[in-house]
């Protein structure tokens, strides 16, 4: 039920992004700039919030990614936590804390957790048959097996999901399921799980959800709705793999917590995290961690210690929960983590959870594999120091209430026509009319006429429509309103033209210009959650200090004679060159995909035997291989062919480094006319494998026939 109660406190969460991959315009959008926008307006009006947020490090995928690129799953997350992690600092996403679920109290936690619910007798234990890879001697957990959905047909289903109809999957259900590990057909095998009874909270959901919490969004409280209604069945959260956190009994040997078992735990031990670091640091007398407003120390005297408490942030009544995430985890947020606190009985519950739908890529749905996405790290090379550019783009069309469509030419737009055209230009009218007629000085405010009180009066008006769309969740319609304050500015300029009466009427250019600074000192409150780089840029300007919430609506900010600091832009234009070169970059990817679906999907056109003998193919053996000075791809290779010894230019060194492939075999075409490549005359060509990505693998024979032996 949606009541006006007042509460202490905020723990505020945000999906924690599988490390397996950077982070996308696609993640930024639906979860963390709300979430960042949303922390950062607490804090300002002095609320206690703790933002939280970590890397979800466990689960098959990351797996399947170490097998194949031959390092440990801990590799793998050690790299891409970082990359994320430094990608969210880069965008000025504020958590209190950046956990992983990698951490030993984590794995303590979910391991503590899991055992409470245990002992309270909540599982279901059941022993059935599962696919089993006979060669790997390892149980086909969720993506280690790949089949047709039973529902559409789609053959590149995964045992955990189909991506195609979307409809979530047992690897059991899979129509000729096929080991990922080894392209085999599993057999079954027997082996024992742990289920939560998802059944059994099932009338306690109901009520929850579709009579207490009918505020929620119409996306999220629909999906909750059809999930409830088609009815709930036990889901089994322990799993037959080596990689997560092991499940803490004696009888389940081999055995890992699944990783949506785990994960949302992760917000939980991520909070342990933050209290020990703080209690550890406050003992030292040393503080990096931010420090929610009302949980500052009292005193910095050993004599009182101050004590952080995460059990305040989770176990409190007046504590409010809101998850942020996007729409593919509706389910695990509201349904399956606030049974398992319900189960576990001594937790808060999310008091919402303001899913977003899906952001688009120029009308293509953003994938990491057919690497169509925006990443961040990129962006911030290309277009450095414009991370507000983005987050404001991304924040003015989020999928709040639908999909959305992310378009460079829009973004474009969206800075040149509003960031650069309303926001940017308002300020700087404003500073340079100031400094041209007082040197930098706040003119005081003089006689008021009855537009000057109107305009007076919207300003006094605009914080608290911002607030309340902000406190709905409605992220982007807060955002039109901080640029609606921008255009009142704008507009009270245009009436009054102070420019054309400071020689008659210097006494009234006084009070414009007043009036507009205070308009300014109010945009750098109500920009901030949102634009926090540029709200920093426009108090240097203005050479006042970072104001709290509790100012906004105020018309005496600046008080006059105030000097202000130097005026620079905000923001500066976009040019069509940078839009297009994004636009290449993308067209580009497309090409590249094609290419490699018409090669899996259609078979070239045939050939007579004719043709195919023209080909001298041969066996031959890499004697000396160097990377070609200047270029990427490339490696100048001398090869022995049996014939003779030759130099080939072969675009093979993204995939291998050449001192690993001396002594390598390959296959050969030696008459292939000879080319001059960088300056080195290239005699052959050594014939790869590609796959669907674009990785090569050379071709080789399976038995060590002698170099120069004919392949036909
Ligand atoms: N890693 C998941 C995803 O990217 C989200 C996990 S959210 C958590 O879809 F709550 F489980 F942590
Ligand atoms: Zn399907």
């Amino acid at each position: 039920m949606k009541t006006d109660k007042k509460f202490k406190r905020y723990t505020v969460t945000s999906a924690l992004p599988y490390a397996n991959g950077p982070v996308h315009i696609g993640h930024l959008a639906g979860v963390y700039i709300p979430a960042d926008i949303y922390s950062r307006y607490l804090r300002s009006k002095g609320e206690d919030v703790l933002f939280v947020g970590g890397s979800d490090e466990h689960g098959v995928p990351i797996t399947i990614k170490a097998k194949q690129e031959g390092v440990t799953p801990q590799q793998i997350v050690d790299k891409y936590h970082n990359i994320i992690k430094k990608s969210f600092t880069d965008f000025g996403i504020s958590f209190d804390i950046y956990s992983r679920t990698s951490n030993k109290i984590h794995h303590e936690t979910a391991a503590e957790f899991f055992k409470t619910l245990y002992d309270k007798g909540e599982f279901i234990v059941k022993t059935c048959e599962q696919l089993y890879d006979e060669e790997n001697n390892q149980f086909l957990a969720d993506r280690y097996v790949v089949g047709t959905c039973p529902h559409c047909n789609n053959e590149k289903a995964y045992g955990d999901q189909c991506e195609k109809c979307g409809t979530s999957l047992n690897a059991t259900d899979l129509i000729n399921p096929k080991s990922v590990l080894s392209g085999k057909i599993p057999v079954m095998k027997e082996t024992k799980h742990w289920y939560l009874p998802l059944d059994k909270y099932e009338p306690w959901l109901k009520k929850w959800i579709l009579e207490d919490h009918k505020e929620w969004k119409p996306n999220v409280y629909g999906q909750c709705k059809s999930w409830l209604d088609q009815g709930l069945h036990p889901r089994a959260v322990t799993r037959d793999l080596d990689w997560g956190v092991k499940v803490p009994l004696e009888e389940a040997k081999g055995k890992v917590l699944y990783v949506w078992f785990d994960a949302p735990i992760g917000y939980i031990s991520a909070t342990k995290e933050w209290a020990e670091e703080k209690n550890r640091q406050s003992a030292v007398g040393n503080s990096q961690l931010s420090t929610p407003n009302s949980q500052l120390p009292t005193t910095n005297s050993e004599l009182q210690t101050p004590n952080f408490s995460w059990e305040l942030y989770w176990k409190d009544e007046d504590t409010k929960l809101v998850h942020f995430i996007g729409k593919d985890n509706i389910v695990f947020h509201c349904i399956v983590f606030p049974a398992m606190l319900h189960a576990e009985g001594s937790y808060i519950l999310p008091d919402n959870v303001p899913a977003n739908e899906f952001l688009n890529l120029e009308g293509d749905k953003i994938s990491t594999s057919r690497n169509w996405a925006v990443w961040l790290h990129e962006y911030l090379q290309e277009f450095p120091n414009k991370q507000d550019v983005l987050r404001y783009t991304l924040c003015a069309s989020a999928p709040e209430t639908k999909d959305n469509d992310f378009t460079w030419k829009d973004f474009q737009l969206k800075n040149n026509s509003e960031l650069v055209a309303i926001l940017g230009n308002f300020v700087n009218r404003t500073m340079v009319l100031t400094h041209k007629y007082y040197q930098g000085k706040v003119p005081a405010l003089s006689i008021l006429t009855e537009l000057d009180n109107e305009v007076l009066k919207k300003i006094k008006a605009f914080p608290n429509r911002i607030a309340e769309n902000l406190e709905n969740y409605k992220f982007r319609e807060a955002l039109s309103e901080v640029m609606n304050l921008a255009r009142l500015g704008n507009k009270y300029l245009a009436d009054c033209e102070p420019w054309k009466i400071f020689d008659s009427d210097p006494e009234k250019v006084k009070t414009i210009l007043n009036i507009s600074l205070q308009i300014c000192a109010n945009l750098t409150i109500v920009m901030e959650p949102f634009l926090p780089f540029s709200a920093e840029k426009l108090l240097q300007i203005l050479s006042i200090n970072k104001l709290n919430w509790e100012n906004a609506g105020k018309t005496d900010i600046l008080k006059a004679n105030h000097q202000l600091g130097k005026t620079v832009l905000l923001f500066d234009k976009i040019e069509d060159e940078a839009i297009q070169l994004q636009l290449k970059k993308l067209s580009d990817t497309k090409i590249i995909n094609e290419e490699n679906n018409k090669q899996f999907v259609s078979a070239k056109a045939d050939i007579s035997y004719e043709d195919f003998a023209k080909l001298d193919i041969r066996t031959g053996i890499i004697i000396t291989a160097e990377k070609v000075a200047k270029t990427q791809k490339l490696l100048k290779l001398t090869i022995d062919t049996g014939l003779d010894k030759r130099t080939v230019v072969s675009g093979i060194a993204e995939y291998y480094e050449p001192e690993n492939i001396i002594g390598q075999k390959v296959t050969i075409l030696i008459n292939l006319q000879p080319k001059t490549i960088k300056g080195i005359p290239s005699q052959g060509m050594i014939l790869m494998a590609e796959n669907a990505k674009g990785e090569l693998c050379f071709v080789q024979q399976e038995k060590n026939f002698e170099s120069g032996s004919l392949v036909k």
